[in-house]
């Protein structure tokens, strides 16, 4: 029997080095044209579906209640055993991504999840990091964030940055430019969304690693 093709490497050795040395990396356009346009459809259709986009949360219990004022963006799963073109096309590149930073960088993810983003004007996320040490996790905990985006002609007035803060540096901001994907360590990279000024849409998701204990 013959092995399955390998797939295409998505990552670059550049994207290794910059995970390493200053733990993010970003690629612009390294897909082809229609798989973005795919997660904009999709990201759309979703739009059209009444309550799909709920409002994200954070922490647990009675935490929750102050969630609105850390971010108040709206959130939609991706449930990957619903197959469709969508969910086969993202689970393709995705597990590339997987395999990519397994072997650039040995991390030893073995799963991961995504959920559209939607930001309506007015919204944002003030500065946080994924994995902070105190989470548990139960399922796994977040290794490598990632974020696609999804807006078209966004302009620097449309504000929206994803603000990266590394200790000791100057702020960094990343316009969420269509086509642009942005990859970071979950527990070391604090970081926030400005304020969007316009309808902001992403697919949010995290690589994770299996608990042993
Ligand atoms: C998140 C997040 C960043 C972005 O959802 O945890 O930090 O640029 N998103 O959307
Ligand atoms: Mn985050």
């Amino acid at each position: 029997m013959q092995s399955p093709e390998p797939l295409l490497e998505i990552l670059s050795d550049r994207n290794y080095d910059e995970l390493s040395e200053q733990s993010w990396t970003l690629c612009d356009n390294v897909f082809a044209p229609d798989f973005y346009e795919l997660m904009l459809s999709e990201c759309k259709r979703r739009e059209e579906i009444d309550q799909e986009f709920r409002q994200s949360q954070i922490g647990k219990g009675q935490k929750q209640q102050s969630s609105a004022e850390i971010r108040n963006d709206l959130i939609s799963w991706v449930e990957f055993k619903q197959n469709s073109a969508f969910t086969e096309v993202l689970k393709s590149k995705l597990d590339q991504i997987q395999q990519d930073l397994n072997q650039g960088l040995y991390l030893g993810i073995d799963h991961y999840e995504c959920h559209f983003a939607k930001y309506p004007a007015g919204s944002f996320y003030k500065t946080h990091i994924d994995q902070a040490k105190t989470m548990t996790h139960l399922d796994g905990e977040r290794v490598i964030s990632f974020v696609l985006y999804l807006n078209k002609n966004w302009v620097v007035t449309d504000g929206g940055q994803l603000q990266i803060e590394m200790p000791h540096k100057s702020p960094t901001l990343i316009d969420p430019q269509f086509g642009r994907l942005i990859l970071f360590r979950s527990d070391t990279v604090p970081h926030a969304v400005l304020e969007s000024k316009n309808l902001r849409r992403s697919l949010t998701g995290w690589m994770r690693k299996t608990r042993v204990s």
